[in-house]
């Protein structure tokens, strides 16, 4: 359990859900992490759950003054970066005909420019120190093809993809990986909010979705935050140094590419 012995990380969006399963599990693995999310009290809250190799920082991935005193507070902290996880991300549901451009400006603005601008501030900041490092964005399978209600969150994560490919190839010659993680259907407070916007344009009973989507799976249920841990620490780890620019799917069998 030391895979990721010294190593300094920054994962956005982790005061709950997946983040936070990661950041747990980095900071077993040895590394020292920072809690990066709009809600600080909740970082504070999951910083302290986790331990003495967890910390909050007060982050908005739309801002990036914010971003900027996010990568320096780390750098002050733990004497550099090492790790990015671009976990931080909104979900929204509209057939085509009702998506808003306020909706479309949300989900591009945090999933989006958000991991675009993270990852060029954490790049600078480990092109600087010159130790390279490893980039983990967070992607999903509504990236790999297109739901006929989620028409802005899969753009955003097929741009994901995207902008995962192209950063990987300008970056690995600083020694800096840039690969991704496509989760299925993960169950956790985002997906009780899924359900419940699912509910009410397919006329479902609170629940319903979720089981539907959790009997759909090959192995047979929803993943778990945990279930993602095991890809994260080793895309992160120097285990991963020849990998470059891949998206991984983790999903229980629900996409194959
Ligand atoms: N849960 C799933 O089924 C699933 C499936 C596929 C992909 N994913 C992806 O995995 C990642 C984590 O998902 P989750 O279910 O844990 O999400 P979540 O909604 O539970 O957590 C998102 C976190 O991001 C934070 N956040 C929101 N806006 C922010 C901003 N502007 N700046 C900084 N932090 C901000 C929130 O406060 C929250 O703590 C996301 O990228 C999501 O798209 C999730």
């Amino acid at each position: 359990m030391s895979r990721l012995e010294g190593k300094s990380a920054l994962i956005t969006g982790s005061a709950r859900g997946i983040g936070k399963a990661f950041a747990a599990r980095f900071a077993e693995e040895g590394a020292r992490v920072a809690i990066a999310d709009i809600n600080l009290a909740g970082a504070e809250a999951a910083a302290s759950e986790i331990g003495p190799n967890a910390y909050a920082v007060q982050l908005d991935v739309t801002d990036q003054s914010s971003i900027d005193a996010a990568i320096s507070a780390v750098e002050q902290k733990t004497g550099g970066l090492d790790i990015l996880v671009n976990n931080a991300a909104l979900f929204d549901l509209a057939p085509i005909v009702e998506i808003t451009r306020d909706s479309y400006q949300r989900l591009f603005d945090i999933n989006v420019s958000g991991t675009l601008f993270m990852m060029q501030a954490a790049a600078k900041s480990m092109i600087r120190r010159g130790q390279g490092g490893k980039i983990i964005n967070m992607a999903s399978q509504a990236g790999r093809r297109g739901e006929a209600l989620v028409g802005i969150y899969c753009a955003t994560k097929a741009a994901v993809i995207s902008l995962t490919q192209s950063a990987g190839l300008n970056l690995i010659e600083h020694g800096i990986n840039v690969n991704a993680i496509a989760p299925g259907v993960v169950d956790g407070e985002h997906w009780d909010h899924v359900d419940s916007m699912f509910a009410k344009y397919e006329g479902l009973q609170p629940g319903e979705k979720k089981a539907a989507v959790g009997a759909a799976v090959p192995f047979g249920r929803m993943g778990t935050a945990e279930d993602l841990t095991g890809m994260a620490v080793f895309l992160a780890s120097k285990d991963a140094d020849y990998i470059v620019s891949q998206t991984y799917n983790v999903d229980g069998g629900n996409w194959m590419s």
